[in-house]
């Protein structure tokens, strides 16, 4: 058994929002959560009824005592377990069959401040938050926030594109003409303002590796896979990783300096990128799909992370339909940077 006094249970709700406990190797989720206030479905306590049936998404855990009729072998061996019965073996993610809301919990808020803004080109920016509660802020790469964008009553969603274990909090924009955030970073944000945001928030998050992974980015996609990329700078190399980066023009190119200096340090790693604009001086130009073959999809054994905006997203679905691929794991978000919106979709 690890040493560890507890470990991180990450649990997200079936609107997307998530909460993270901590647990104790000798307790269950169920305790630790109702510790925390935050009441998981439950009956029996038992390992009897199947109520707090749930399905871990990363992580070991010991899955207790319990019944057939509570959970059989079958979803055993599929990542299903009970939260009453379970206690963690490593930081576990756990898919809660219930809304925030029914578990009498929901999305947290934090003030923050304006730390830094970075115009990486005419088309995209970037900027830093410094979150007053930053330790409180816990989410896994991948993952969202809500921001109020100062002035304008409005709430944007924006992937986090710096790592879980950085201090500030990094997002990537696209400039859109007539876009809330887009107006407020480029004309009337000062470094020191005062924001405030709400999360963490959605299901686009990186999984345990266990077979090889492939992350595509179309556009400030790249934003989410940047933040996971951070968290497997961290770990022993192990899988494969290969990211595949799109962007319509020259000038929607950024960070790949980052992408060179991770092909440094993450045990694995590799990645290719491609712009659309025929007139680009890129190494590739087209579309992603381009790039992607079955040798590419590792012939289906591999964990898919798309992020990009409607059209790449459904293009490379249907892309990868087409070569009779299946991948093992496929995760993807949409965002919609030109449309404004206050839905759970994130950039
Ligand atoms: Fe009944 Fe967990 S609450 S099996």
């Amino acid at each position: 058994m690890s040493s560890r006094m507890s470990f991180q249970v990450a649990l997200n709700f079936e609107d997307g929002i998530t909460r993270f406990v901590e647990c104790r190797p000798d307790e269950t989720v169920a305790e630790a959560s109702y510790k925390a206030r935050i009441n998981i479905p439950l009956d029996c306590r038992d390992g009897a009824c199947g109520t707090c049936k749930s399905l871990c998404e990363s992580g070991r855990y010991d899955g207790g005592d319990y019944i057939d009729e509570a959970l059989t072998d079958d979803e055993a061996a599929r990542g299903y377990c009970l939260p009453c019965q379970m206690t963690p073996r490593s930081d576990l993610v756990l898919r809660i069959n219930s809304s925030s809301a029914a578990a009498k919990t929901g999305p947290a808020t934090f003030a923050a401040t304006l730390a830094g803004i970075r115009r990486h080109s005419p088309s995209t920016v970037e900027f830093t938050l410094d979150a007053d509660d930053r330790e409180n802020l816990e989410f896994l790469p991948g993952q969202y926030v809500n921001i109020a964008v100062p002035g304008t009553g409005h709430t944007r969603s924006y992937s986090m594109s710096s790592g879980p274990g950085r201090r500030l909090l990094s997002f990537l924009v696209r400039i859109v003409p007539g876009g809330a955030i887009s107006g407020y970073l480029t004309e009337r944000a000062r470094i020191g303002d005062r924001l405030e945001l709400t999360g963490p928030m959605g299901c686009f998050y990186l999984r345990e590796l266990t077979r090889p992974a492939l992350l595509l980015a179309g556009g400030t996609g790249l934003a989410p896979l940047l933040s996971m990329l951070e968290q497997l700078a961290r770990r022993p190399a192990g899988q494969p990783v290969r990211l595949l980066y799109g962007v319509t023009s020259d000038q929607d190119l950024v960070h790949l300096d980052t992408l060179e200096a991770f092909a440094d340090t993450v045990g694995g790693f590799t990645f290719d990128h491609c712009v659309a604009d025929p007139a680009s001086t890129a190494r590739n130009t087209g579309f992603v799909t381009g790039l992607l073959d079955r040798p590419a999809l590792y012939d289906g054994d591999a964990d898919v992370y798309l992020c990009g905006p409607p059209p790449m997203v459904e293009a490379v679905r249907a892309h990868i339909g087409s070569l009779g691929v299946t991948p093992a794991g496929f995760h993807y978000e949409k965002f919609t940077p030109a449309v404004p919106h206050d839905t759970a979709e994130a950039a």
